[in-house]
């Protein structure tokens, strides 16, 4: 066990602009080596990550860390490489890499510039705040989820296409190359896939092109049968050919407006040749933990993960981490969630739409604030947390430092029968995919992206492409939660050319101003705890960078008031927290997908953590 020894922290905000804050010091503990992950951890789970002298991969898919491997090798830079694997992800990860969806890529480059590419959907001009409602305002079953309905414009591709632009050397066509071989030459159906395209064989049979292409005309795949993609294969190459003016006003444009609007859906070709990916600014934060300067830098909305990363970090900054095997451990950080999340519910949204206090939300005063509503001992509940008061907090904190005395919270209790409603929606499954990456010279990039549901809304467009159903993000009616059990405000309405919430977070992390770590995870609000908790076991609790992503996790989204465990969580802790007075949810499951990479402080190896609970590969040199 390590040294107990006692350091300060100091922590410091910068939100767009740097902005000085009254420096806090807190005494925190170092962490105790961390147990559980040894406990608890499969045995056939890596210990120690993939260490790597120049560039690293983590993806969910060997094939598409080996097609990034390759154009690192090649000479790119990890955006180069990132657009590479995101295209192979698109053939060799069915359910969740996709053109037909949308996502966020976080790229920080050795020189220190650091963006954020939002290639998120938006909603269709033609789409109303109504739109999955009927004549009596009953939401009209599966209406935002399954069909052609439920599909946002798709940002893959512009914002793939913008990045590379940007930040990248190569040309589209370099970079495509790796994913229009492996639609073209076919690849080994995983037992993963072949179940995944089993589970969802009633959906995707629903619709002509994906029966006859992910269901061989209506039988499954086995595990080792070749599933060739020649559509796919011709649509990339087009791109590759043509640009990215071929998704949104070439043929693919036309052949997919005209599917759209022959089928009942809202999308039209001046809704493709309209949408814009956007560069924006990433969040960041500054926390000082055992002598070492740490930057977190993170995705600002419309995702809510960055300002929920941030919140959190905030709340949790002073308060003493030991392990998740220590039930006060996992207490201070459920209630941070449960807080943070009753914030999402309440402020997040597009903030080209709507004005969202990300400054208050990030402060660390209201920090402060919220953390004086925790009980260290007893378990607060969802009903009596509501939403807090951040605007409170906008303002730049005075020279003369002090936080605002602010005495009223607005109130925005929770409701029992939405909030048991929500219970059963938890657990819906559904996939979006994470991948990391590090070149030899430095540069990283963390990218997020999704087809919402697993397969998206079940369509595949006849160019040979799944079809997201991200319109489910929006708040499709007040008071209902969305397939995730989330409650999401008017914000988050459904609006023209609007997007929808997220809560995909992909993050990197310096240490001492160098790369440290890039993170992520699907899960939907899941995302948000896996991503946090992978920080916090990075940086507050120094593990290595695999037991970082092993270690088990747990998650609270405010709504429902249910604590979820992975099934390796230990049973005392479970039942000490029910002493404690939360409320576990029975059925114990995975969360998130974090693919890693970590950078050793000493020796500047890249450390490739893959997460084993669905087989992340890492693919280095
Ligand atoms: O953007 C979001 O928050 C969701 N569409 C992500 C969905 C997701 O992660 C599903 N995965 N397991």
């Amino acid at each position: 066990m390590k040294n107990q020894t006692r350091s300060t922290w100091i922590a410091s905000l910068l939100i767009f602009v740097p902005l000085t804050l009254p420096a806090q010091t807190t005494e925190i503990q170092e962490p105790h080596e961390f147990k559980a992950s040894a406990e608890s951890a499969h045995a056939d789970w890596p210990a120690a990550p993939v260490r790597a002298a120049k560039g690293m991969v983590v993806s969910d898919e060997k094939l598409a860390s080996e097609a990034g491997i390759e154009i690192l090798k090649e000479g790119g830079n990890a955006v180069d490489a990132a657009v590479a694997v995101a295209f192979a992800l698109a053939v060799v990860e069915p359910e969740a890499g996709n053109i037909g969806g949308g996502g966020f890529m976080l790229v920080r480059l050795a020189n220190g510039q650091a963006k954020f590419v939002d290639y998120r959907e938006v909603a269709p001009a033609g789409a109303t705040r109504d739109m999955y409602l009927d004549k009596d305002g009953a939401l009209v079953p599966e209406a935002s989820v399954i069909g052609y309905r439920a599909i946002g414009v798709p940002g893959t591709v512009a914002g793939l296409a913008l990045a590379l632009k940007t930040y990248g050397t190569k040309r589209l066509p370099d970079v495509m190359a790796p994913a229009i071989q492996l639609a073209e030459k076919g690849f080994p159906v995983s037992e993963r896939l072949s179940e995944l395209l089993g589970e969802s064989g009633s959906v995707l049979g629903r619709f002509a092109t994906s029966r006859r292409i992910l269901l061989k005309g209506g039988s499954l795949y086995e595990p080792g049968d070749i599933l060739r993609q020649p559509e796919l294969a011709a649509t990339l190459r087009r791109i590759a050919r043509n640009g990215p003016s071929e998704f949104y006003r070439g043929q693919t444009a036309h052949d997919l407006a005209k599917e759209i609007q022959r089928e009942g859906g809202v999308i039209t070709l001046e809704d493709l040749a309209h949408y814009q990916a956007k560069l924006r600014e990433p969040l960041t934060a500054a926390y000082k933990v055992n002598g070492h300067d740490w930057e977190v830098i993170t995705s600002p909305p419309p995702s809510s993960g960055g300002v929920a990363m941030i919140e959190a970090l905030n709340i949790l900054a002073p308060v003493e981490l030991k392990s998740w095997d220590d039930p006060r451990s996992v207490h201070w950080v459920i209630e941070a969630m449960r807080r943070v999340f009753a914030d999402r519910a309440e402020y997040l949204a597009d903030p080209d739409f709507a004005s969202i206090p990300v400054r208050g939300l990030t402060s660390l005063c209201y920090a402060d604030a919220l953390r004086r509503t925790v009980d260290p001992a007893l378990a607060s509940t969802s009903q009596k947390i509501h939403a807090g008061n951040p605007a409170a907090y906008e303002k730049p904190v005075s020279p003369s430092g002090g936080c605002p005395q602010v005495t009223s919270q607005p109130a925005a209790a929770a409701n029992d029968a939405a909030a048991e409603r929500a219970l059963a929606e938890t657990l819906h499954g559904g996939h979006t995919t994470h991948f990391s990456v590090v070149d030899a010279a430095g540069n990283a990039v963390a990218n997020t992206y999704t087809l919402n549901d697993n397969f998206g809304s079940g369509v595949t467009s006849t160019d040979g492409f799944l079809l997201n159903n991200e319109m489910d993000d929006f708040t499709t009616r007040p008071g209902s939660p969305n397939m995730f059990g989330l409650f999401q405000s008017a914000a988050n309405a459904v609006g023209p050319e609007k997007r929808p919430l997220s809560s995909m977070t992909p993050t990197i992390l310096l240490r001492d101003g160098k790369l440290s770590f890039v993170t992520g995870s699907p899960g939907g609000p899941r995302i948000v705890s896996a991503t946090l908790l992978s920080v916090l076991n990075w940086m507050r609790l120094e593990m290595n960078a695999q037991a970082a992503i092993n270690a088990p996790r747990f998650h609270q989204q405010w709504l429902p008031d249910e604590v979820l465990l992975e099934p390796n969580y230990s049973d005392s802790v479970a039942r000490d927290l029910e002493g404690r007075g939360f409320s576990i949810d029975s059925k114990r499951i995975w969360i998130g997908q974090v693919e890693a990479i970590g950078i050793d402080s000493k020796t500047g190896e890249r450390l490739g953590a893959p997460d084993p609970r669905r087989n992340g590969v890492a693919a280095s040199y």
